[in-house]
């Protein structure tokens, strides 16, 4: 196996993530700014905001991750970025910024594909899980449910309709006040209500097949938002409740699909991944048919540069070269089942 260090690079959303892995070694050093402060103000991410603040942080980044890993420059063998999906604008930093890196250090850059770190993060942890295994990839903008049988090869079990998990998380909690980002504060207020006051559907959890569709649900809290003023513990009983929903049926879809594929091993990546109710319910669901769940760090939930760095590396070892020598594109839209 070839020895290298790996820097990767995340620019596609409103974090700034940078890491440097070491095939030999694991993870030297990452860190991650985020942006939510700013886009506070606005309710939600402004893409142009999002990369000008990503041009300010990366090279700060890049000096805390090698002083963290008490590396120099020259010591790192390839860079990797997130080549999309993600906002234009913002992936364009991130490549930038990686393939002037790599040409002045005359190191390869390897484009990556950001929802594919997100699948392999599981595998940077003391306690990773073995090939093939089901991975819920449940993000800001996907829900997905996919067999990985090798770094490279994965298949799309079933995904969503309409909003992602994520996105359904942050709408509710706009409808409850909450703010922006909304996932985990809504996640937080549900830690004290009561679920089962407020009555939500569970969608498509008897549709025999492995889509997902939660727009219906912010549509369903809707009545009983504006039914009254709603008061605190209101709001934490219609957030338990929604989060139990999401929950119920994310956890029975993950299992479906294990059972349909024969596979024990089921992988939780994306930021929703952070979720404690969603883990609980998971690992009991699975445990069940006498399967195991795998979880990222809490830190590499959420979008970071470790994952990034992890995949690139896992691809440079498997061969695979640089695009196109100094040239580079993004694609703000890139269906995961397109990789090989
Ligand atoms: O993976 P990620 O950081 O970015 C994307 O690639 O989309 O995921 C962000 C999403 C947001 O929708 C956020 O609200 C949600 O993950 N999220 C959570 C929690 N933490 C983050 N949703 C539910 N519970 C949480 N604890
Ligand atoms: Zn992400």
């Amino acid at each position: 196996m070839p020895l290298m260090k790996v820097l990767g690079i995340e620019s596609s959303c409103d974090e700034t993530g940078v890491a440097l892995y070491d095939t030999q070694r694991g993870l030297l050093g990452h860190a991650v700014h985020t942006q939510v402060a700013m886009h506070e103000a606005y309710g939600g991410v402004v893409p142009e905001l999002a990369s000008r603040d990503h041009i300010r942080r990366l090279i700060p980044l890049l000096e805390r991750v090698l002083a963290e890993s008490q590396c120099a420059r020259r010591d790192i063998d390839a860079i990797a970025y997130t080549a999309g999906p993600g906002l234009a604008g913002a992936l364009l930093v991130g490549a930038s910024f990686a393939e002037s890196l790599a040409l002045a250090l005359g190191v390869p850059a390897l484009p990556v594909h950001h929802l594919e770190g997100h699948l392999l993060s599981p595998l940077l942890a003391e306690d990773a899980p073995r090939f093939p295994f089901v991975a819920l990839l449940v993000s800001g903008g996907h829900t997905q449910l996919m067999r990985v049988a090798r770094v490279g090869d994965y298949e799309l079990l079933g995904e969503s309709l309409d909003d992602a998990a994520g996105e359904a998380f942050d709408k509710t909690a706009k409808l409850l006040g909450l703010g922006y980002p909304g996932g985990p504060a809504l996640a937080q207020l549900a830690e004290s209500g009561r679920p089962g006051r407020f009555k939500l559907p569970r969608p498509m959890i008897n549709s025999g097949d492995l889509s997902f569709s939660f727009s219906g649900l912010k549509t369903a809290v809707l009545p009983a938002a504006r039914a009254r003023e709603l008061s605190a513990s209101d709001k934490a009983d219609l957030a338990a409740e929604f989060q139990e929903a999401v929950t119920e049926v994310l956890a029975a879809k993950s299992v479906a699909a294990c059972r349909q594929r024969r596979l024990s091993s089921l992988v939780v990546a994306g930021g929703v991944g952070a979720n404690r109710r969603r883990r609980q319910r998971l690992d009991e669901a699975m445990a069940k048919i006498g399967g195991r769940v795998f979880y990222p760090a809490l830190d590499l939930c959420t979008d970071n540069g470790a994952m990034i760095a992890f995949c690139g590396a896992q691809r440079l070892m498997q061969g695979e070269g640089p695009d196109r020598g100094g040239a580079f594109a993004v694609r703000p839209r890139w269906p995961l089942a397109e990789l090989s």
